[in-house]
């Protein structure tokens, strides 16, 4: 495996591979089983298979974790050798902005639901880099969990609307053997919240359940909230079913129903979700 750390290194190695297939896998780094997940299902698809770590400084609001976020370039390195992928684009802040244009690029009413209420901005900034990303590297597929549901909804209907040459994999989500959804930001939970974590995806589930049983949304939302409420210290950013992927509030013509929910504890907003087919329910 190759790291590049410039623009131009990156494009020489992909000058020399023309007319194979590309697969990409956007991060920002800490990997972990839910990131080679991604990388294997690349690197079964695709001729050539490149990843990305890039804390990218746009998508974090002033009062985020950018400073504190994880990072492990050794580890990161080791993952992503033994997953046998080709090329590690690991750029520096001023290699991807090195100035602004003042053009920016909006999310718009996706992301003014969920994550995007609490996080204005999040969303404009993971466009930004991604629009930088498949421009550079023009990959045939791109990979993301679906963990990041509404970060998926949001890049396929960019995608879809702006015409971008690439075919988006939707990756399901790797849970720990207890539940909790894997993520970077897990190694911020004190020992007794990473006990209570696990409640997340079991207050989901109650949700799911109920929901299933009676089709009633309401209840379905006050009972899994009141899980949640009872058994973890933490506090709901909130915990919600929208139409999927549109994100609407309206299920009349919902292939898919999306509950989600994020939750503040002391070090670490956590998210999880679970999809479910109305079809056949
Ligand atoms: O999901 C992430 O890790 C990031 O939002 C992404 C897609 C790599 C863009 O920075």
């Amino acid at each position: 495996m190759k790291t590049v750390q410039t623009i131009n290194e990156l494009q020489n190695f992909l000058d020399s591979n023309k007319g194979k297939s590309i697969g990409f896998v956007p991060t920002m780094g800490y990997l972990h089983e839910g990131h080679l997940a991604l990388l294997t299902k690349a690197r079964e698809q695709n001729d050539i298979v490149v990843s990305s770590i890039f804390v990218n400084p746009a998508q974090f609001g002033p009062n985020e974790d950018l400073d504190r976020y994880p990072r492990d370039i050794e580890h990161d390195t080791e993952l992503a050798t033994k997953a046998g992928i080709d090329v590690l684009f690991v750029p520096p802040v001023n290699e991807m902005y090195p100035s602004e244009s003042g053009i920016t690029i909006h999310a718009g009413e996706l992301s003014t639901k969920l994550c995007g209420e609490s996080r204005p901005g999040h969303f404009d900034g993971v466009l930004k880099v991604i629009t930088k990303l498949f421009h550079l590297i023009q990959p045939t597929k791109a990979y993301f969990g679906q963990k990041d549901a509404q970060q998926l909804a949001i890049i396929e209907t960019f995608v879809k609307a702006y015409n971008f040459p690439v075919q988006i994999e939707r990756v399901s989500t790797v849970r720990e053997a207890d539940g909790l959804a894997k993520s970077s930001r897990n190694v911020f939970l004190s020992e007794k919240e990473r006990a209570e974590a696990i409640h997340l995806y079991k207050g989901l589930t109650i949700s799911t359940e109920i929901w299933r049983e009676t089709k009633d949304i309401s209840l379905a939302i006050s009972e899994g909230k009141r899980y949640i409420e009872q058994n973890t210290s933490g506090k709901i950013d909130y915990l919600e079913a929208l139409a999927y992927p549109n994100l609407q509030s309206d299920f009349n013509h919902a292939e898919q129903i999306l509950f989600a929910t994020a939750v503040f504890f002391e070090n670490a907003r956590l998210i999880d979700n679970i999809i479910v087919d109305v079809k056949g329910v």
